[in-house]
């Protein structure tokens, strides 16, 4: 192999087959098993969506509301797991709450199964592990920033859907229609986006025979870093260093001369906009009326326009998803642990789907260290 073989990032390379979706960067289309995701994000609960992204069809209304029942069952986090999560230090990213509590999960999950030929689970044990690890990540991502405020649990509610019920556990309170509408698109939204590196992550975990919680635990860690999930958080950030709409122009003057990355802008696979961005920008409008926050929509808009004006990059997904948690009442570090909650139907519809026609994933390396050499004093044996 020679190093202009090597595809840094892997870019460029297409590592296998996938029928959860297909992201169409020519077109600045994502299909969910065939759905274009703003139809699905327009139409259908999370739930639905969720079905959708482990079966390859929508449910029935029967097989909804199944889903549902088996949801509703799962959502409340037990005492070992809360008490697993009060473990992690109050000042640590809550997203390594999150890789703890599904970890813990997994190790109840699968005590006693004895050895590790038999941890990876047939695919109807895999698919009744995602529905669970679905039902309480929600729980587990409402109880992280409750305790960081000082604040107690939040029993479920068994008369609310997936998003209301969210809301409600972490606020306490169950918002206007629009607002929960504006949530469940964001998770819809979040979902799924093929072979991404989390993704990826999960599938590589997954190729090995490992079990699902531990790809899932993986993927958790994969997804943690700003170039990726926490870039939603980052945003935030870059909102609160400018301040005000009219500050844009000097604010990136500065950030571009020391080479920053603008974060929320840019993504590997779409070089002309990220498909999501106008599904959840209309979100985020609907959030800026219900919460009267122009002042939200106009350094929105006016950092896109500088940015895209100077630089020819799009924002990606996170860009209006960070201000629209914000808006929510989300505190900044809890938006990645937000997009687990969601990315979690995506990993495990790929870990099954891997679980099903597996190769080992084990790619080549080119060396690059110092020509063979020897141990001084070393005599081989005779
Ligand atoms: N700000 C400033 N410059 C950028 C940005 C950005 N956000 N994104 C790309 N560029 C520039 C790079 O500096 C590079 O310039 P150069 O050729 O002069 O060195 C060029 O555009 C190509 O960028 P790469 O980073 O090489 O492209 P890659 O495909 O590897 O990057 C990535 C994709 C990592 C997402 C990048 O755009 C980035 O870092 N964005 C900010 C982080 C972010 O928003 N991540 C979220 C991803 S989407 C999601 O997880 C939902």
């Amino acid at each position: 192999m020679t190093v202009t073989d090597i595809r840094k990032g892997l870019v460029g390379v297409i590592a296998d087959e996938t029928a959860v979706s297909k992201v169409n960067p020519e077109t600045n289309s994502l299909l969910y098993r065939g759905y274009p995701v703003q139809e699905l994000a327009a139409t259908q609960p999370f739930e639905a969506v969720a079905y959708l992204l482990w079966n390859g069809e929508l449910p029935t209304p029967e097989q909804l509301a199944a889903l549902r029942a088996t949801e509703r069952a799962h959502r409340a986090l037990t005492d070992e797991v809360r008490a697993a999560i009060d473990l992690v230090p109050l000042d640590a990213h809550p997203m390594d709450e999150v890789r703890t509590a599904v970890s813990v999960i997994g190790a109840q999950d699968l005590a006693g199964s004895g050895s590790v030929m038999d941890a990876s689970g047939s695919a109807e044990e895999n698919l009744a592990r995602s529905i669970r690890l679905f039902a309480v990540l929600p729980a587990i991502v409402a109880y992280g920033q409750r305790r960081r405020r000082g604040e107690g649990l939040i029993a479920p509610r068994d008369d609310l859907d997936y998003a209301a019920n969210f809301l409600w556990m972490t606020f306490g309170e169950v918002p206007d229609e629009v607002v929960v509408d504006a949530f469940n698109r964001s998770m819809i939204l979040y979902a799924e986006h093929s072979f991404n590196a989390s993704t990826f992550t999960s599938r590589v975990i997954a190729s090995t025979l490992s079990d699902l919680y531990s790809a899932v635990t993986g993927a958790i860690g994969a997804l943690k870093g700003p170039l990726h999930g926490g870039a939603n958080e980052a945003v935030l950030h870059v909102f609160h260093e400018i301040g005000d709409a009219e500050n844009v122009s000097s604010w990136l003057d500065d950030a571009l001369a020391r080479k920053r990355k603008i974060m929320g802008f840019g993504h590997r696979v779409y070089k002309r906009g990220d498909s999501r961005v106008p599904t959840m920008k209309a979100a985020l409008d609907t959030l800026v009326a219900h919460y009267d926050r122009p002042d939200v929509a106009a350094l929105y808009d006016a950092l896109e326009a500088e940015f895209v004006s100077r630089k020819g990059i799009y924002p990606n997904l996170d860009y209006p998803s960070g201000p629209a948690y914000d808006l929510l009442g989300f505190d900044t570090v809890t938006f990645t642990p937000l997009f687990v909650a969601s990315r979690v139907t995506g990993w495990t519809a790929h870990i099954m789907e891997q679980q099903a026609a597996n190769a080992l994933i084990r790619p080549l390396s080119a060396y690059s260290g110092p020509d063979e050499r020897h141990v001084e004093g070393y005599v081989p044996d005779t």
